[in-house]
């Protein structure tokens, strides 16, 4: 993985130099730590062995049945586990009680007030799509980086989980949309660590402006449309986050012209809020827009709801632990989680002579599927190459449950297994 995309849950398609960008162990994405001490009476475990949860054989989204078979198959142009297929469904975003259905109604709620609930909103857009919707709809270059297997999870060569709910921009405007929010549930194969998870939620925002609205401010179209989305995005910044400052930086995406991110000053540091732009011509072309301009924008909101509620692991927001849930009120944007515990980590280290088609996103996969929510973070501390030409790499795994202590035994087994897996599955050669 380029140093561009490792940081892909949120910049998935940004092309800034790696100089600007965050590699998730440094500064501009805060690595929180627990505030509080940890409980002193130890949790009822109440977690399957592995911390996954059995997997349902199928479910409905938007009104469409999936099947378990129809995602998971044991087929080459397949690469969905089952640990990703039991995410389908939990539909996070809407529940009102949740920091991430919280977040997204608070989105929705300055939208309505700002524009008289003009954005007609989307959060039920089922997430399997196809390639074409995923990526050549938006304009995603052939030869794109995040059309690979390795960071996108495919059910066969045309389908995918979609990886951004950009996804969707082109279907609406066909229907004959012209403002609108889609919410929903995304999917990236990545690494492990507190910020980073396989399923993630993103809210797109889209707008399109016929020729009256520009022709009357004597700006072009493409101006007009620029200056009200850094409009519109400063006053949804300044609603979530108060009276922050904020910055626009250049940016590159494919289905934007021009591009920008924004960031703002928030605890003492810099931190990219959102990707947006003005809509490629193309795609308004494309589907029935002809005279039109437009700009949207993508937000991931577990980075948001990370820092607006105090989260410290992104996988807390999956716990169904009531110490976790019942923190948050429906509606209440001001709450900070408060760790109801903080159980040890437990590093185990592994070495392996890596082979040509080894990716570190593959080896998250295997862990993932043996330790599930318990693999905490996959770090690589060692890699060399000998006279041989053979590259080692080491990779140290934290394993911890947020919800109780883990046995020895327990994480003995966890680690046997994922060897045995890094083995088979990998056909790497462990030192
Ligand atoms: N789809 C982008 C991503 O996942 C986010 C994004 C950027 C969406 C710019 C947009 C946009 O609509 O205009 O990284």
């Amino acid at each position: 993985m380029t140093m561009a995309m490792s940081i892909a849950q949120f910049t998935f398609f940004s092309r800034a130099t790696s100089s600007s960008f965050l590699n998730r162990t440094n500064a501009r994405f805060n690595r929180f730590t627990f505030s509080t001490p940890f409980s002193t009476a130890d949790a009822t475990c109440t977690r399957k062995k592995n911390g996954r949860l059995p997997v349902l054989s199928a479910l409905e989204l938007g009104g469409v049945k999936i099947a378990r078979d129809d995602v998971v198959r044991d087929d080459p142009t397949n690469n969905v586990p089952d640990s990703i297929f039991s995410k389908l469904g939990m539909q996070l975003h809407k529940r009102n009680q949740h920091p991430i259905g919280i977040l997204k109604n608070a989105i929705y709620e300055y939208f309505d007030a700002n524009y008289s609930n003009k954005f007609d909103k989307f959060d039920d857009l089922c997430p399997l799509v196809s390639v074409k919707q995923n990526f050549d709809d938006v304009l995603v270059p052939a030869d794109h980086i995040s059309r690979s297997y390795n960071d996108t999870y495919y059910v066969d060569s045309q389908t995918v989980l979609r990886c951004h709910t950009s996804a969707h921009q082109a279907e609406l405007l066909r229907d004959g949309h012209t403002h609108f929010l889609v919410t929903g549930d995304v999917y990236r194969r990545d690494s492990i660590d507190s910020t980073h998870y396989p399923v993630f939620h993103q809210m797109e925002g889209f707008r399109v402006f016929s020729p009256e609205e520009w022709e009357a401010s004597g700006l072009d179209g493409t101006s007009y449309a620029a200056g009200d989305l850094k409009k519109c995005l400063e006053g949804l910044a300044r609603h979530l986050f108060g009276a922050v400052e904020m910055r626009w930086i250049d940016a590159y995406f494919p289905f934007t012209n021009p591009s920008f991110e924004l960031e703002i000053y928030f605890q003492e540091k810099w931190m990219e809020v959102l990707g947006c732009g003005v809509t490629e011509q193309e795609i308004l072309r494309n589907n029935g827009q002809l005279d039109s301009v437009a700009w949207a924008f993508g937000l991931g909101l577990e980075r948001l709801a990370m820092v607006l509620f105090d989260i410290p692991d992104i996988r807390l927001f999956w716990s169904n632990d009531e110490r976790f849930t019942s923190q948050f009120t429906k509606g209440k944007m001001g709450i900070k989680f408060k760790p109801f515990s903080k159980f040890p980590p437990c590093f185990k280290d592994m070495s392996f002579w890596i082979n040509e088609s080894f990716t570190e996103n593959n080896l998250c996969e295997v862990v993932r599927g043996v330790a599930g929510d318990l693999a905490e973070e996959v770090q690589l501390i060692d890699n060399f190459t000998n006279k041989k030409g053979m590259t080692s790499h080491c990779y140290r795994i934290a394993y911890r449950s947020m919800e109780c202590s883990l046995t020895d035994e327990e994480i003995n087994e966890l680690q046997r297994k994922v060897r045995e897996q890094v083995e088979t599955k990998l056909n790497v050669e462990l030192r």
